[in-house]
């Protein structure tokens, strides 16, 4: 990663010439909600202070010219033109958010672009919504277009879609575009009606990177996806007005679930409480029951492990040592799962010992190490500097 003077050298060095904006998006954490997203419900991410920033100048032409500093590689292809690269997915994130503004009916012009920065790759802190949405801002910036927030996180999710071929929901471009400092959001991803939460003072949230790669990510995730649809389907018969698990309450389920087969039903359970749990985590988050939250989140870890089975033996590991470090209040797997990352929520002032401990513990446990993150909720995308200021 790149900091912003060095960012401004290396743009002039590649592309001869200083860039016209820099801008950046951040990566996310979710503290509760999980697979929830695409089945219309609650989530409750933070913004982190890590980030992807991307640094652009227009140019005359219809051509994209890419430098991905961290790579040390090169992308160009012309906005008429606009193909998918099935041999390196970076270039698809940028490929795929053109071709959505495009597609949108969004004017964008040629531009050269330098990509860099600090999310960690492939670790489930949404370096992928990040590079979309900074690349998205960074061309809407340059093209002076109109485009509020909702909309710019819908375009960077149907780049996503689309173009990358990952189903994803709409939580982790949300956050990224919209993300608040010092608050989570909650999102209800049926409408994006959203509002923020102020963080209490005296938690942190604290990340451990496990770097267990996500190998299984991508084709389980749209298996679940899959999975919860036929569920719904199912439920239809009974009660025509559900349209996606969001609208199945706990006690409906309670009812209704021996309808459904083994996996679909323990998917509907997964999404059915873990919905249940955000809301009730959040009203206690409000009323300064931070303790109560900590208990939703590794309650929520349990429906992960054994309902929606995103897990892994190393990532229940983590989450047990993390759970009875000093100061923990609660800890869970956070975002798609098959390894990646836990998110714990920790006294402020035990956060050393926390990490010490846990660290230790896990190291026990399975002899792997991890990297700690302690995270601040950060704004979501943003310029950094600009040469026009009636651009922003
Ligand atoms: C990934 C997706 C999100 C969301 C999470 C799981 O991060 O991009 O839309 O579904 O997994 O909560």
């Amino acid at each position: 990663m790149l900091d912003r003077s060095l960012v401004h050298a290396e743009f002039v060095r590649q592309f001869g010439d200083v860039p016209q904006v820099i801008v950046q998006a951040p990566g996310r954490v979710n503290l509760i909600g999980e697979h929830t997203d695409y089945n219309e419900g609650f989530v409750f991410p933070v913004a982190i202070d890590l980030a992807t920033v991307v640094a652009a100048r227009p140019r005359a032409d219809r051509l994209i010219r890419v430098r991905a500093h961290d790579y040390g590689e090169d992308d160009q292809f012309l906005l008429d033109d606009i193909t998918h690269d099935p041999t390196r997915l970076w270039c698809n994130y940028v490929r795929g958010v053109c071709h959505a503004l495009l597609m949108a009916g969004h004017q964008i012009g040629g531009a050269d672009l330098l990509i860099t920065g600090n999310v960690p790759r492939g670790a489930g802190l949404s370096s992928s919504a990040s590079l979309e949405v900074a690349t998205g801002y960074g061309l809407q910036v340059l093209n002076r277009l109109n485009i509020r927030g909702e909309a710019l996180a819908l375009l960077a999710q149907g780049a996503e879609c689309q173009f990358v071929g990952m189903q994803c929901g709409i939580m982790d471009q949300f956050i990224a575009t919209l993300g608040r400092r010092d608050h989570a959001l909650l999102i209800d991803c049926r409408d994006l009606r959203y509002h923020t939460v102020p963080l209490p003072t005296a938690i942190r949230v604290v990340v451990a990177d496990s770097h267990i790669a996500r190998t299984l990510a991508s084709s389980a995730y749209n298996q679940r996806r899959a999975e919860c649809e036929r569920a719904v389907a199912a439920f239809r018969r009974y009660d025509p007005g559900i349209t996606a698990l969001r609208d199945v309450t706990p006690d409906w389920f309670a009812a209704h679930a021996a309808v459904l087969p083994d996996v679909e039903r323990a998917r509907a359970r997964h999404v059915i409480s873990e919905n249940d749990r955000v809301v009730r985590g959040v009203a206690a988050l409000e009323a300064g029951d931070v303790r109560q939250f900590g208990r939703l989140m590794n309650q929520s870890h349990i429906s992960m492990r054994d309902d929606y089975q995103i897990s892994t033996a190393e990532i229940d590991a983590l989450v047990a040592a993390a759970q009875q470090a000093p100061g923990c209040l609660g800890s869970r797997l956070t975002g798609a799962g098959f390894g990646g990352c836990t998110v714990s929520l920790v006294e402020a002032d035990a956060v050393d010992a926390f990490c010490a401990a846990a660290a230790a513990a896990y190291h026990v446990a399975t002899g792997r190490t991890v990297t700690w993150h302690v995270c601040h909720a950060s704004d979501g995308v943003g310029l950094l500097s600009s040469a026009d200021h009636s651009a922003t």
